[in-house]
């Protein structure tokens, strides 16, 4: 057995860093992917006072998320600042605390809760493209963002927002911008950022608490996520509910974690479509075919498999979570390597997606990969982008349906151009991965006779 993997030399403190830093800052996947070309599939970054494990190949992150998972645990070095705004919820937790919070959640994702939601999803995408102006430029990322946040307040809140769903986006605006930033400071040290942060955290947490208590209080009630949190009861352990200060932690947690994922696996999409004109025509057919004029329901997208596989592939070239992170809490092993406890793990889902052996020529956008005879053949996961094992996104099922909803709706009432044809878009890695600088482009409304056509 090595004692390591392979991996770059110890560098000293201080300034001799800092070139990396510029580099990794500067364009981290580039960074990460040449040392796997260099180190191979796993390495070993002697950084920080644990060091680091990266990794990709597929054994390698199935013994971290699903046979080894009860080794590791998600106190890693970045959670201490997500847990900054969205306190101990699923997310962050461990142990008993998360299984209990994921056994109370887990119903208000079951097929019946999510049916309960379709309308809505279809509701607010067709309000939206309504009010899009026809052969004019929209940032489609800006405009998926809000979206996504408008269904997810929605689903979560239902009408009881009201007028807060606009204080609720923009305190999310606020996090999303502050959390993809470096924050180099000491602790003690105020800053610009961290007081917007503070302010921001501080709205959300009143508009929050407002409606928690309203339902607790039985003074409003809803057909939603946020009355299943208040309702839900832990059948299998004490009987007891969540606190308040859980639900609130579990509320932040859904909506933070329900929204930019899904917005950017849109905006993704759509960039690729509109890169691909073959693919895009053999969507608007399945749509045409199984949808036609009225609005799309749950039930239509089992036949709709070409939409699943363009939505699959998009998010294999860029997975919105683009890597996860454990700790080891114990002594343990990746593969034939030691890995001591205190050690942090990046698991690189970007990279998995990457890997010529199961994808080849893994830079080509194609949806045929996602064939369910060629599916079946793919190693356990090659292919992640809701990661796996016990931690695996609750939401999966919720953003699948959304996602596929959404972009059913879009193809049905307008073609979107890029400004310029064969236009490249760049990733950023921040809370996610966006497209750089937002994704400009044109709407061409489609009429009636060119739907059914
Ligand atoms: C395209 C959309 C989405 C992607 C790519 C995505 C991705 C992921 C990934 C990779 C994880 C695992 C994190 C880890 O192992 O550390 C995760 C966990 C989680 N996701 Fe998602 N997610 C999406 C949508 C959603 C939605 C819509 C919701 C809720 C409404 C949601 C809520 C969560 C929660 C609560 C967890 C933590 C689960 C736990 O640890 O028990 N996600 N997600």
């Amino acid at each position: 057995m090595h004692d390591r993997p392979p991996g770059p030399p110890p560098r000293k403190a201080g300034l001799h860093s800092l070139p990396y830093y510029v580099r990794f800052a500067m364009d981290p996947l580039g960074f990460v992917g040449e040392r796997f070309a260099q180190y191979g599939n796993i390495y070993y970054a002697p950084s920080g006072a644990t060091g680091l494990f990266v990794l990709r190949d597929p054994e390698h992150l199935r013994q971290v998320l699903a046979t080894d998972a009860a080794s590791y645990s998600k106190a890693h070095s970045s959670s201490a600042r997500i847990e900054q705004v969205i306190g101990h919820g699923l997310l962050t937790l461990d142990g008993d605390d998360w299984k209990r919070h994921r056994r109370m959640i887990q119903p208000a994702f079951n097929r019946a809760a999510l049916r309960s939601y379709a309308e809505t999803m279809v509701h607010e995408t067709e309000r939206l493209v309504a009010r899009w102006p026809t052969d004019q430029r929209i940032d489609v990322a800006a405009e998926m963002t809000e979206l996504t946040l408008q269904i997810v307040g929605r689903t979560l809140f239902s009408h009881d927002a009201g007028s807060a769903s606009t204080d609720i986006s923009s305190a999310m605006r606020t996090f999303n911008a502050t959390m993809g930033q470096p924050d180099l400071l000491p602790k003690w040290m105020p800053s610009p950022m961290r007081s917007r942060l503070k302010r921001a955290v501080g709205r959300l947490d009143k508009i929050v608490y407002d409606l928690i208590d309203a339902r607790a209080a039985g003074r409003s009630r809803g057909d939603d996520l946020l009355q299943s949190l208040v309702d839900a009861v832990d059948g299998e352990g004490d009987g007891g509910k969540l606190t308040r200060r859980e639900v609130h932690d579990e509320l932040v947690t859904l909506f933070l974690a329900g929204h930019e994922t899904t917005s950017n696996a849109l905006a993704w999409t759509l960039y690729l479509l509109a890169r691909n004109p073959e693919a895009l025509a053999k969507l608007e057919a399945e749509v045409a075919r199984v949808v036609g004029d009225r609005s799309p329901t749950m039930d239509d997208l089992e036949a709709m498999p070409w939409l699943d596989q363009v939505l699959r592939e998009s998010m294999r070239l860029y997975p919105p979570a683009f890597a996860v992170a454990r700790r080891a809490e114990v002594d343990t092993t990746i593969g034939e390597f030691a890995v001591p406890a205190g050690s942090e793990i990046i698991l690189w889902i970007y990279w998995a997606h990457r890997d010529p052996r199961w994808f080849p020529e893994p830079e080509v956008f194609r949806p045929e990969r996602f064939e369910p005879a060629l599916v079946a053949k793919l190693p356990k996961m090659a292919y992640l982008p809701f990661g796996g094992g016990p931690r695996a996104c609750i939401g999966a099922q919720f953003s699948l349906m959304e996602a596929r909803l959404v972009l059913a709706v879009l193809v049905q009432h307008c073609r979107l151009d890029l400004v310029r044809p064969g236009q490249t878009v760049r990733s950023r890695t921040g809370v996610t991965l966006t497209p750089r600088g937002g994704l400009p482009m044109i709407v061409r409304t489609r009429t009636r006779a060119q739907r059914a056509a």
